[in-house]
């Protein structure tokens, strides 16, 4: 399905979302057939010879650009960055309070790629950015029934973010042409932001001097724990953006039975925009005691960071727990149930996982 390997936890078909399972993400960069896919509508299937992107709103040339436009008249670039669902490990917060109606995304809605593409900073500048456009908005071609009413996908970012390099408009990853599932024949890819920013199968971009009024801007928001995320009213959630620091345990996966002793852990952290990950612990008794992980050096801000540790475990059963700092010194929060919210969002309390230990 969508040229993913096998085992894939498919949470929908139609829409198509899935996510691989924790010990494939091992990886620095993810495979193409490993990289998990979120989709709020059916996959549009688009000929890229017919295609083209309209850039318009508050720029002084308003612009319609073919892929060989954007491939011959802008200086192409390539970013690593880490795409993150908001709904990553919605999963541990449901262990803590249901979340009726939502994916149980476990760590795998993450995956890295090296994007290539041209900076969305080029396009704007030849569109000739005005000063009053705070907000650069993109849209999709790809209807989503799940909003109220139906529409196209959308997201906006504000300029600042816009107009720094690393913001892409891509059409591959990995050095290949970008799959028909992650956006062809482009997307947007916003390194440091929660993924639903960047934009597939882009078909518009709108210089705007208010964040855009798509569904799915506010959509990604988180709403305090009493709200009912069926009735909210304007402003009550905080829009999502940049990611929050947190980390994930991919192995040993949950639940798994390991031999006592010497157990290897494993696992990423990310810490989004322009953070990078400064300290990973580790626990093998649910946060007593704590050892130091040996933690990658950051490729750059916008990708997550590998980790690993050696932990001693007894015979029995145990929680793996691990918490990260950022270079900003903010760490993960304890517990699930300060940050639990009725969507399910930004989950960047301690990865815990349980193991049953054997002799
Ligand atoms: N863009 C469009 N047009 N439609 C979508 O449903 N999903 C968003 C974002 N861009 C979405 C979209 C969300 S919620 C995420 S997390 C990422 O795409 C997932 O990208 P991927 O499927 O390439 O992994």
């Amino acid at each position: 399905m969508w040229e993913k390997r096998s085992d894939m936890v498919v949470y929908d078909v139609e829409p198509f979302n899935a996510e691989p399972p924790p010990g494939a993400l091992l990886d620095h960069i993810t495979p193409l057939d490993t990289f998990y896919g979120r989709n709020h509508g059916p996959i549009p299937r688009i000929d890229a010879g017919n295609w083209r992107l309209r850039v318009d709103g508050l720029v002084d040339r308003p612009l319609e650009l073919s892929m060989d436009d954007l491939r011959h008249r802008f200086p192409q670039r390539t970013v690593v960055a880490t795409l993150q669902c908001a709904g990553n490990r919605r999963a541990d917060l449901m262990r803590f309070r249901d979340i009726p109606g939502q994916q149980p995304w476990g760590p795998g809605a993450t995956s890295t790629a090296r994007w290539s593409g041209v900076s969305l900073a080029k396009v704007l500048a030849e569109a000739g950015l005005q000063g009053h456009a705070a907000h650069i908005a993109f849209t999709g071609a790809d209807v989503s029934q799940e909003a109220d009413p139906p529409q196209p996908f959308g997201a906006s970012i504000p300029t600042a973010k816009a107009t720094s390099e690393e913001v892409l408009l891509a059409w591959a990853m990995n050095d290949q042409a970008l799959p028909t599932a992650h956006g062809a024949p482009l997307r947007v890819v916003v390194p440091g932001w929660i993924g639903a920013r960047s934009v597939k199968w882009l078909q518009r971009i709108t210089a705007q001097a208010q964040p855009t009024d798509n569904y799915f801007q506010t959509g990604y928001s988180v709403l305090p724990p009493e709200a009912d995320p069926h009735n909210t009213e304007p402003g009550e959630g905080i829009t999502l953006g940049p990611i929050t620091i947190h980390c994930a345990i991919l192995q040993p996966e949950y639940g798994a039975q390991v031999p006592a002793g010497p157990t290897h852990v494993t696992g990423f952290a990310l810490a989004g925009d322009d953070r990078t990950v400064a300290r990973v612990d580790v626990s093998g008794d649910g946060g007593s005691t704590w050892i130091r992980a040996d933690l990658d050096a950051p490729e750059n801000p916008w990708t997550w960071q590998h980790w690993r540790a050696t932990l001693t475990l007894p015979a029995g059963g145990t929680e793996l727990v691990a918490r990260a700092w950022d270079s900003t010194a903010a760490v993960q929060p304890e517990s699930p149930a300060t940050v639990w919210n009725p969507r399910g969002y930004a989950n960047t309390s301690w990865a815990r996982l349980y193991v049953t230990c054997h002799r």
